[in-house]
């Protein structure tokens, strides 16, 4: 008898923990912009292991105090590790979803580690230009606005990681192949692109888009055109009647 009831609680707590977890991912879904940005999924395997060990070689170089981030650092899954072992550099999390970030900083609090900061904003309002090390693991949709907003404003010796996505107009370093799950994925590394770099595709760009402009706006000087005979042709017509 008491089988049943124990049976019937268990089903209860698991249909309960299966409720609350769909709640959590529909609003998720809604908070990123209904696929705009990406949802939490933590950092794992051989992929999370081989970008530590890049972002590892850069800070084990440096002696005077690094900056890092991760824009959407979940529960702090790259930050806290790194966090940990290099003490003395400082870290920033952004994260705008408040269940994985009272995880990270929960994680934090036991870890002892205190040379890190979970912020809870949106990571494209706020300005990255004193960062030394970037990391980010977004939707492929995020990399050309991320990789726009980073290009204008990192410093120019600051390096950037992607994690899967690759960013746009950044200037790539290397693109380094990992694993997860044994699927192969890989992961990116960026920096600044040089002044000349940036002129270059603003001029492809300028090159590129006017042909449309320049059609459009012959058009409308056209149309404009015959507008303009047409109500010169009537001016005339008026004069003539009024004569
Ligand atoms: C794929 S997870 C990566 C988590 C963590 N970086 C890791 O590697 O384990 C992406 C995280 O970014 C957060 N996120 C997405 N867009 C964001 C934005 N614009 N501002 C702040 N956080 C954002 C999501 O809530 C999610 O937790």
């Amino acid at each position: 008898m008491w089988f049943k009831e124990l049976l019937i609680i268990i089903v209860l707590i698991l249909g309960f923990a299966a409720a609350i977890y769909i709640v959590y991912q529909m609003y998720s879904f809604v908070r990123c912009g209904c696929g705009k940005y990406g949802p939490f999924v933590s950092s794992y395997g051989k992929l999370k292991k081989d970008i530590l060990d890049e972002a590892r070689s850069i800070l084990k170089q440096s002696k005077k105090t690094l900056k890092v981030t991760d824009l959407g650092c979940g529960s702090g899954a790259l930050l806290l590790p790194l966090a940990k072992e290099f003490p003395q550099h400082e870290f920033i999390g952004w994260e705008w979803d408040i269940v994985p970030l009272t995880m990270g900083k929960i994680k934090a609090f036991f870890l002892g580690t205190k040379n890190i900061k979970f912020i809870k904003h949106n990571y494209m309002t706020v300005s990255h230009k004193d960062m030394d090390l970037i990391m980010c693991y977004i939707l492929k949709v995020t990399g050309e606005p991320l990789g726009k907003k980073l290009a204008g404003e990192i410093k120019d010796s600051a390096i950037v990681i992607s994690e899967m996505f690759p960013l746009g107009h950044l200037e790539e370093i290397k693109q380094v192949q990992s694993s997860l799950g044994g699927v192969s994925e890989k992961f990116f590394v960026y920096k600044k692109p040089t002044k000349e770099q940036t002129k270059k595709e603003s001029t492809a760009k300028s090159v590129k888009t006017p042909k449309r402009k320049t059609t459009k706006s012959t058009e409308k000087g056209s149309t404009e055109k015959k507008k303009t005979s047409k109500s010169t042709k009537k001016v005339a017509k008026t004069t003539k009647a009024a004569k």
